[in-house]
């Protein structure tokens, strides 16, 4: 009887292992697995669909264009190109992408965070104020100002952002740790969720009076 109970103990134990090691990409079960839309010409394996092996070629890993500066004529005054899954169908199950950020002179990358992926970041022009912040109850600011050609890593989940404190463009590239590490926008989230949060719970949450609530609802 005493062994049943510990046996079951055991079991749930795995269980709750399994079921928060399932939060990550799962690791690969085969050498490639080509993202493919037609569910009658594959197999499913996990992520997407793959392509059948023998279907696969070198186009389904490639992706051109990177080069390009992107336009960073909006209020933020930087371009996020993010290439997940979505554009090389090769990298389903494999737990990367990549993506360029352009920064006009003092554009921003917002504070957000990758819920799916850890971030390493090297700039290729430019001058970076970076930088991310732990959980609660800490707040600690791990920040730093990066140059042409320095690396820095922004922990999965935790919130960060760059900043061009440069009077020149710059231009940064980024690998994440997520065939789609997804990203969520702090002021997006809180201030234009779709329906929007009750502006009461923001204004107590901010302490700030209900109207300058409403005026960042209207923003964003
Ligand atoms: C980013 O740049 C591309 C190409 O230059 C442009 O089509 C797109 O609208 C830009 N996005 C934003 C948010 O400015």
């Amino acid at each position: 009887m005493m062994k049943g109970v510990h046996f079951l103990a055991i079991v749930a134990l795995l269980s709750l292992t399994s079921s928060l090691v399932s939060a990550y990409d799962p690791s690969p079960l085969q050498d490639i697995c080509v993202a493919i839309d037609d569910p009658k010409s594959a197999v499913f394996v996990n992520g997407k669909f793959c392509k059948n092996f023998k279907l696969a070629n070198a186009n389904d890993f490639f992706f051109q264009g990177l080069q390009i500066p992107r336009n960073t004529a909006n209020p933020l005054g930087s371009n996020v190109t993010l290439v997940n899954v979505d554009l090389i169908p090769g990298l389903n199950t494999l737990g990367i992408s990549i993506v360029r950020i352009d920064y006009a002179p003092y554009g921003v990358n917002p504070p957000h965070t990758h819920p799916h992926a850890s971030e390493i970041l090297i700039v290729m022009e430019g001058t970076l104020y970076v930088g991310f912040v732990t959980s609660n109850p800490e707040n600690r600011l791990f920040s730093k100002v990066l140059k042409k050609g320095d690396v820095f890593v922004f922990p999965i989940g935790l919130i960060h952002f760059q900043f061009n404190v440069g009077h020149t463009n710059a231009v940064a590239f980024a690998s994440l740790s997520s065939q789609n590490p997804s990203v969520m926008r702090i002021a997006d989230a809180v201030f234009g969720s779709n329906p929007p949060i009750n502006p009461d719970v923001l204004a107590k949450t901010f302490q700030l009076e209900p109207k300058i609530i409403e005026y960042l609802q209207k923003t964003f």
